[in-house]
């Protein structure tokens, strides 16, 4: 079975509703840890939405678990990263008035500056995952590239409306998946993935790590509420 990657993210956009110091994703890190998380995600956005520098800085010092920093290809953030040396960085596409990371990234049209920014990563020690659609081509260039993992994006599946749809990205991913494997990379996978459509694709072959976050981030809000409430209850209960 593959390891659990939690992406907490979205911790911080609660946090970040109020621009205030709760919830604190450094705390959210531990916990999952306690929870049995294999490492932690989170993704630095350029416009600082949710994750910010603090954050990063003292997640580095707090997760025991290896720490997987989701980036953009860009100079501002390579600086954040080499400072900071989490032990993954991996390469996503980012563009400002997106919800979400909306597909992978086009390593094809941006071969340059995605190899130029993995041997940058490289010389400071830090491994490198391109997050990429399931294509084949796009395993290829990603290994060309350098990467030591790729990321499939799992949104498509997570997406797919009817089995036969399911099915069809399923079969995607996995033969995108087993070329992966054949090319010597790390297989992870990610996005969309939540309690009821996770199973599949955890079933995956050589699948190494799932990455998870906006479904963990809700269910942990609702498995907590009722005790949250009683808290509160009490305390003002004389
Ligand atoms: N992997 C990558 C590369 C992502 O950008 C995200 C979202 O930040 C995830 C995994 C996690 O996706 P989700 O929050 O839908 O579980």
């Amino acid at each position: 079975m593959p390891l659990l990657g939690v992406n907490i993210d979205h911790v911080a956009t609660v946090r970040q509703a109020r621009r205030t110091n709760e919830p604190d994703p450094v705390h959210a890190a531990v916990l999952a840890e306690m929870g049995g998380a294999d490492s932690i995600t989170v993704h630095l956005r350029e416009d600082r939405r949710h994750i910010q520098d603090r954050d990063v800085r003292l997640l580095r010092e707090m997760v025991r678990v290896r720490l997987n920093l989701e980036m953009a290809v860009s100079d501002d953030i390579l600086l954040v990263a080499i400072a900071i040396r989490p032990d993954m960085a991996t390469l996503v596409p980012e563009k400002r008035e997106e919800i979400t990371t909306e597909g992978g990234l086009d390593v094809r049209s941006m071969r340059g500056r995605v190899q130029e920014c993995v041997a940058r990563l490289h010389e400071v020690g830090i491994r490198v995952s391109l997050f990429i659609d399931p294509d084949v081509t796009q395993v290829e260039l990603a290994a060309q590239a350098g990467a030591e993992a790729v990321e499939l994006h799992t949104g498509t599946y997570a997406d797919a409306r009817t089995p036969a749809e399911m099915d069809e990205q399923l079969d995607l991913l996995t033969e995108a998946g087993q070329f992966a494997i054949a090319q010597g990379l790390q297989l992870n996978m990610g996005h969309g993935l939540t309690y009821r459509n996770v199973r599949r694709v955890a079933e995956i072959n050589g699948l190494h790590e799932l990455n998870i976050g906006h479904s963990i981030v809700s269910q942990a809000m609702l498995v907590g509420f009722e005790r949250a409430v009683r808290e509160m209850k009490q305390l003002i209960t004389v």
